[in-house]
């Protein structure tokens, strides 16, 4: 995942890597039946994203994906841990710093309906960034240009976001991420909405402009096809915590932890010699996230579970020549299971 220590191209020390969360925890204080309880959300995650890359986060509904977000976003502060960004700890400047910072990291949420004020035209929608962070006109991309950039003719600039189909709000909603020139995208569900045409052709939008414009992206998404499409590497998280990363293309190959194994399973395929095109995978149970197993988190859910996983829980270890690491006692000898 990272490319810590490897030297700047002026050969004078270690390349710092964009965005960098390090023992990143969040923890809620929730209110249950029995009183009040600590929800751990995000626990302890190490993950770096570096410029003009693709980094996938994958799981279940409720495995911290949003808010690992949220807190690379600096929309959220940690209970632990530490998220920088270039360097700097974003929990740690200085407000107007934190200001300057927000041009550089940017949301593209799942719902363009909600996130698009519906009030204002597109024209106004992509100019508001520069107007919020004092930028004259002229110093930030032009709404024409933003438009163009999306693919949308700025015949749309007069337009309201209820004029717009759902795959033209998302493509305002990107523009309107692209309007102060950003580096890091955070892109949570941003085309999950979408019917499945109309996604394919935003996931290509997405993908056109991460390379001509050098953009890095955190990619969360329940679809595991996209992933592999368009992701570099991939972070598998579970219960709040990454059990398995590394280069998409070697991770779906061969997955070592059997949660990404039955997670990958689980992929709808195309039809093979008459078979059901969805294997079936029966995990069981997804435990709350109040009741988090003791020893590894997926010990109550894994077909290969033994004493020690129930009582110890593995550390996020390099695996396979070091190509990735994976958080299973077992995940260099165990056959597959799925
Ligand atoms: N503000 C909050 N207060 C209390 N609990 C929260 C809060 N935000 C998230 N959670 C809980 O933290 C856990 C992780 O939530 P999160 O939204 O990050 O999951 P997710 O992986 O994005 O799920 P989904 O795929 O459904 O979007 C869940 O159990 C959720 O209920
Ligand atoms: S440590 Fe044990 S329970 Fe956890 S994933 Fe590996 S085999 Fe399964
Ligand atoms: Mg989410």
């Amino acid at each position: 995942m990272t490319q810590e220590g490897l030297p700047t191209e002026a050969g004078t020390g270690p390349r710092e890597p964009l965005v960098k969360a390090s023992g990143l925890t969040k923890r809620y204080a929730v209110r249950t039946r029995s009183g009040r309880r600590t929800l751990t959300a995000v626990d302890n995650i190490d993950l770096t994203v570096d410029a003009g890359r693709i980094v996938a986060v994958v799981g279940e509904s409720g495995c911290g994906k949003s808010t690992t977000g949220r807190l690379l976003l600096a929309l959220e502060r940690p209970s632990e841990g530490t998220v920088t960004v270039e360097g700097k700890d974003v929990n740690e400047l200085p407000k107007k710093e934190l200001r300057r910072l927000r041009r550089d990291i940017q949301p593209v949420f799942q719902d363009p309906y909600d996130s698009l004020n519906g009030r204002m035209t597109i024209s106004q929608i992509l100019s508001e960034p520069a107007q919020v962070h004092g930028i004259a006109p002229g110093g930030s991309r032009s709404v024409a240009d933003l438009l163009e950039l999306v693919g949308l003719g700025s015949g749309y600039a007069e337009r309201y976001p209820h004029e717009l189909s759902g795959g033209q709000r998302q493509r305002v909603a990107i523009a309107r991420a692209l309007a102060l020139d950003p580096k890091f995208i955070v892109c949570d569900e941003a085309v999950s909405a979408l019917d499945v045409s109309v996604q394919a052709q935003v996931i290509n939008l997405l993908s056109r402009l991460q390379r001509e414009l050098g953009l890095a992206y955190l990619f969360i998404s329940h679809d595991l096809a996209l992933v592999r499409y368009l992701a570099h590497e991939t972070a598998v998280m579970y219960l709040g915590r990454v059990v398995e990363q590394g280069p998409t293309e070697a991770l779906f190959a061969d997955p070592r932890h059997p949660y990404t194994q039955l997670l990958l399973a689980a992929v709808p395929r195309p039809r093979v010699r008459g078979h059901d095109s969805r294997a079936a995978v029966a995990m069981g149970d997804l435990p709350s996230p109040l009741e988090r197993p003791k020893g590894c988190v997926f010990s109550t859910r894994c077909p290969l579970a033994t004493d020690l996983c129930r009582t110890e829980e593995p550390a996020l270890r390099p695996v396979k020549d070091g190509t990735r690491t994976a958080a299973c006692h077992y995940a260099e000898t165990a056959e597959a299971v799925a």
